[in-house]
């Protein structure tokens, strides 16, 4: 049985934003049956809907006129194996933390790198998460997911996903028309470690390990990023507010030219990914604090709620982060937080 559909729910404990709104309908759903029960509620039936994971990735700007779908499908399985590689599934509520320290406990290697995310399972193909080097499109192997139009449950291959930096099929064209409800990754029995991202070795080295494992790896990864990124439980954020990007060759070198400590990686396509947290760096709005919102002092591409913002101050600063960037190095930031 579902927990008890409610109205008018405040939301601040469930964004990481810690945005003060309101839901006008919210039900919380550990089961396919839930979901299907809440649905065939006819009140719901032309109400707009949002699937809820941890609120990590969102930026609430007004109360939402609609119903909030809470997921808390949990369980983990591994469904089987052959001889290089565990398939495990997880159900889409589980937090995603604790799944990877599953995964470690157990010897499934390949999402060590990706440690400390916030969130759960089911949000992270929708933005393919990434970090140190990984994506989970890297150890992807389906997903399942319920359409809310004709109440069917398909299975997602890879490539249907569609994934991208940041993208998905589930942020365009199936926006809004399916909710995730476990995913299935590959992963590895014999370890392919991935130290290249530049941090790693050398938080490797500071901890004093010499043999490798995916255990170490996890553990140097929450060290550099509990170093560098605001903790939402104790400042409002949703990790970085823009996606790094992408700029032809002939740009970056025109920049650098200008610019000479410009941060710049080369994509496979040979075009340059730029790092937004520099660029917005050099514009000054790095530590800058506009009333309750701000720009974190020791990772720009970070916007934070330093107590009661409202959704729509982050969205105004981020607007004037973007212009800044724009005006001085003529390039688009693209805003990677959902906006609601
Ligand atoms: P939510 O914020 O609840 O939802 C995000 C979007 O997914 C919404 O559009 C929602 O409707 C949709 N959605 C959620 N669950 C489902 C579902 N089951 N079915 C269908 N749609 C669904 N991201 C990275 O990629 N790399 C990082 O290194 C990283 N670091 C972060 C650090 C911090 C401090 C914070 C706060 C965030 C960071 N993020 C990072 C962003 C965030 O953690 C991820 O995007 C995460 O996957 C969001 O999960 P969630 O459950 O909180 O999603
Ligand atoms: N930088 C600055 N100033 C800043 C911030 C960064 O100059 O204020 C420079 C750094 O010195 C470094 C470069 O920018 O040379 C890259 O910085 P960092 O390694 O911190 O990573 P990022 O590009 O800012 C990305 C992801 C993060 C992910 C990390 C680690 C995006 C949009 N962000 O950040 O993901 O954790 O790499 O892989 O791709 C998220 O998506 O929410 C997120 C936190």
């Amino acid at each position: 049985m579902y927990k008890r559909q409610l109205e008018y729910q405040s939301l601040k404990k469930l964004n990481t934003f810690g945005i003060d709104v309101t839901a006008k309908y919210f039900a919380e759903f550990s089961s396919i049956n839930d979901i299907q029960e809440i649905l065939s509620n006819s009140k719901f039936l032309n109400t707009k809907k949002l699937i809820l994971g941890g609120g990590s990735n969102l930026l609430f700007t007004q109360n939402y006129d609609g119903l909030i779908l809470k997921n808390n499908l949990k369980g983990i399985e591994l469904v089987k194996q052959d001889a290089d590689f565990y398939y495990v599934k997880s159900a889409a509520g589980e937090v995603w933390h604790e799944f990877v320290m599953h995964c470690i406990k157990h010897n499934y290697a390949g999402l060590e790198n990706l440690s400390l995310i916030p969130g759960n399972v089911g949000a992270s193909p929708m933005q393919n998460i990434g970090a140190y080097g990984v994506e989970i499109k890297d150890v992807f192997y389906e997903l399942e997911a319920y359409n809310l139009a004709d109440k069917t449950i398909r299975t997602f291959s890879k490539a249907d996903c569609k994934f991208g930096y940041r993208e998905s099929v589930f942020k365009h064209e199936l926006k809004n028309k399916y909710i995730i409800t476990s995913v299935t990754f590959k992963l590895f029995k014999t370890p392919q470690f991935n130290t290249s991202y530049g941090a790693i070795e050398t938080e490797l080295a500071a901890m004093g390990i010499i043999d490798k494992s995916i255990r170490a790896i996890s553990k140097a990864v929450c060290n550099i990023r509990n170093s560098k990124l605001p903790n939402p439980a104790e400042i409002g954020n949703a990790g970085s507010f823009f996606k790094n990007p992408e700029v032809v060759r002939g740009k970056y070198e025109f920049l650098k030219i200008k610019y000479p400590t410009i941060v710049g990686y080369e994509l496979e396509n040979g075009n340059m990914k730029l790092a937004a947290g520099w660029l917005i760096e050099q514009t000054g709005w790095k530590g800058k604090i506009l009333g309750d919102a701000g720009v974190h002092k020791l990772q720009a591409l970070v916007l934070v709620n330093y107590g009661n913002a409202k959704g729509n101050e982050i969205y105004d600063l981020s607007t004037k982060v973007l212009e800044s960037v724009k005006e001085k190095f003529g390039v688009e930031l693209e805003r990677e937080v959902n906006i609601i």
